[in-house]
């Protein structure tokens, strides 16, 4: 009988790469847990959902019942763990979401696996995948890499929420045995992005006519990877991946956020010339700098790469190019992701998109 394994947030951006994955790559049974935010649509696995492995849970991850219940129901052999709330500019407006999914959710759903795993018979079969963030690190100068053996320094709402939760990860690895292995990725982007991180933001607001707000002077740099190559690092953390470890993922793609503005609006002028003529790169617009907004993060993904043999199969140049794709011809998508709760919070908090 296939195996079954939970993915949480498994309707959002790069759990829903993750659930595609395993469906179409692996022949475990999925059981999506989800509570189906704005951030969470199940459009994004109409391609996997009709599939007999796959299974839907509508449910928060901070409900004990509703969790215990479903470990009991389905005896998973793991459970990746990806829910969480993502964005840090909606961290800074409001950081109370944050706290409760990100941290009170994360011990939680330990506190229920912990349960669950002292109660099976075989041991050596179970683990608990926390995926993290490079931004509990915080913020590089000009030079050197965020690394397994570097010390915690967040400095958002968003990363010290992520932050936290991977402190209650480790200690329940510590103190309660439970078999713990932590993922630190870079910035993800790819199709199914929700079109309030600065990639499909841009693309969209390009083609809207509107302008691409860019924070500051457009100097900060990320170290970007297509979300597929941070899944598979994801399902090789769970399948190879030592308890108690953590996994630093990234692929040496870094680019300050203007070069990234304007690599989007070179292949738009390609692919969708403006009906004027002239080139996107006119709508970039420098706004008011993010409050807090930490200055570079790049990764040194030796570990993963030499002790779990993962290798990204997308650069940086061949990435962007699918995405901006997708993104012209997914235009129904954005339109149904966009149409609800989201629109609300942006008419409420935002006036320079
Ligand atoms: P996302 O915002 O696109 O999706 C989050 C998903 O979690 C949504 O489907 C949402 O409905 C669900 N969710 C939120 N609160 C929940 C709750 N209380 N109970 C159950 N489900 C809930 O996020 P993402 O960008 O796909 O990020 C997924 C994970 O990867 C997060 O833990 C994030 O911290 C981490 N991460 C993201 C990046 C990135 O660049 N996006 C990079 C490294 C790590
Ligand atoms: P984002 O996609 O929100 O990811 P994160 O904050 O997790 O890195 O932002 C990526 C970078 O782009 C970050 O330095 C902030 C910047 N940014 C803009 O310049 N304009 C925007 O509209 C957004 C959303 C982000």
């Amino acid at each position: 009988m296939s195996k079954t394994l939970f993915v949480t947030g498994g309707a959002g951006f790069i759990g829903s790469a993750v659930v595609r994955l395993l469906i179409n790559k692996t022949g475990y049974t999925v059981v999506n847990i989800d509570k189906l935010t704005y951030a969470g649509n199940l459009e994004s696995l109409k391609s996997v959902s009709d599939n007999e492995r796959y299974i839907f849970e509508h449910i928060d991850i901070c409900d004990k019942e509703k969790i215990t219940q479903a470990f009991n129901k389905y005896n998973p052999v793991g459970i990746l763990h990806l829910a969480a709330e993502s964005h840090v500019d909606r961290s800074i407006v409001g950081p109370g979401e944050f706290i409760q999914t990100n941290i009170v959710g994360t011990f939680n759903l330990l506190e229920c696996a912990r349960a669950y795993y002292d109660s099976l018979e075989n041991k050596d079969s179970f683990k608990f995948v926390h995926v993290s963030t490079d931004e509990v690190f915080g913020s590089l100068g000009n030079t050197g890499y965020f690394s397994e053996t570097t010390a915690y320094d967040p400095r958002s709402p968003y990363s010290a929420s992520k932050a936290s939760s991977d402190m209650l990860a480790r200690a329940w690895f510590h103190t309660y045995n439970l078999p713990v292995v932590i993922t630190n990725c870079t910035n993800n982007y790819g199709t199914f992005h929700f079109p309030e991180k600065l990639i499909p933001l841009v693309i969209n607001n390009a083609m809207r006519q509107k302008p691409l707000p860019v924070y500051g002077r457009g100097e900060n740099v990320r170290d970007w990877l297509y979300v597929d190559d941070h899944a598979r690092g994801i399902l090789l953390a769970f399948e190879k991946g030592k308890s108690g470890e953590n996994y630093c993922i990234g692929g040496h793609n870094e680019r300050t956020n203007l070069e990234v503005v304007q690599v989007i609006c070179k292949i738009l002028d390609e692919l969708k010339p403006r009906a004027d003529g002239k080139s996107y790169s006119e709508q970039i617009t420098f706004v008011t700098d993010r409050a807090g907004h930490d200055y570079r993060y790049a990764m040194d993904p030796t570990k993963i790469q030499s002790e779990l043999g993962w290798k990204p199969e997308d650069t940086f140049d061949t990435g962007i190019k699918k995405t901006v794709q997708w993104y012209l011809d997914n235009q129904d998508w954005v339109a149904h992701v966009q149409s609800g709760e989201y629109q609300k919070w942006v008419d409420t908090n935002y006036t320079n998109r």
